[in-house]
């Protein structure tokens, strides 16, 4: 596995597409570049290659990788932004995912889709939500660019915009969730279909602990992920708990600024 990521030359808070995000909440740019370097630092120390794009000045919001497109096998699917904010982010991501030799698909139409922000492995069956940024014809199309089994979410808070937000796989057959995040009937299909999952109150998923990661049994996530701590032991996890509080201001934590992809099956 490797991980993609893009280093914060350009990152700020110049529009509001989020409820997190307020124009007028200055970003601290020397700890942002800190709270990022850290999370780099982290990925390296545990072994991981870390792929770099550069942030093209004007689009603030490249920083979070994991809305680039969704990867499985050779193939991509490239996100189609809710946002024309974010869509001009488009044309890089295609770039970037031809150059890790990755055979890129997109949404036809106006569909909307961000990538694994929306999109999510558990094993081999996609879960994808929608409700907010990705519309819900996006998923079956997705599944069949990819040919994955595919489970959809529907997601009802607003703060909890993306499913990267408030769900995230810790290996094949775990994951961490905030139940309140989506509708009963979603909460209920996440419960049966996987074997272990990790409920999360709202009151620390609010802090982006579901915005989460592993890289093996190592968890990554932000500082509130700490009070989870003995699920996370008892599933076999240990935790690095980073400050992400400038990325949070833009509605993003680790997660957000993480794509992982296979090395491998890519060649790159
Ligand atoms: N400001 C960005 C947006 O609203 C944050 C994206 C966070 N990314 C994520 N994968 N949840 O689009």
């Amino acid at each position: 596995m490797a991980i993609l990521m893009c280093r914060p030359d350009h990152f700020d808070i110049e529009y509001e597409i989020n409820p997190w995000m307020h124009v007028d909440v200055a970003v601290n740019h020397s700890a942002a570049r800190q709270q990022w370097d850290a999370l780099y630092n982290t990925f390296t120390h545990f072994g991981e290659t870390v792929e770099l794009i550069p942030q093209v000045a004007g689009l603030p919001d490249m920083v979070f990788t994991a809305n680039a497109g969704v990867v499985w096998g050779h193939n991509a699917v490239v996100s189609r932004f809710r946002h024309v904010e974010r869509q001009g982010e488009e044309p890089f991501w295609v770039e970037a995912f031809e150059r890790l030799g990755y055979t890129v698909h997109s949404m036809p139409g106006d569909i909307s889709f961000e990538g694994a922000g929306d999109a999510l492995f558990v094993g081999s069956t996609l879960f994808a939500g929608w409700g907010f940024r990705t519309d819900r014809a996006a998923h079956q199309i997705v599944a069949e660019q990819l040919g994955v089994e595919l489970v959809s979410l529907h997601l009802v808070d607003p703060r909890f915009y993306h499913l990267d937000t408030c769900f995230s796989p810790l290996n094949a057959t775990t994951v961490m969730f905030a139940p309140d995040a989506f509708d009963d009937e979603s909460a209920t299909v996440i419960r049966r279909t996987i074997p272990h999952v990790i409920e999360v109150p709202p009151e620390i998923a609010r802090g982006f602990a579901c915005n989460a990661i592993t890289v093996g049994r190592h968890l990554v996530s932000s500082l509130a992920s700490e009070r989870l701590n003995g699920q996370f032991a008892d599933a076999g996890f240990d935790v690095t708990a980073l400050p992400m509080s400038e990325f949070m201001k833009a509605g993003g934590g680790v997660r957000c600024l993480s794509l992982p992809f296979d090395v491998g099956t890519t060649g790159a």
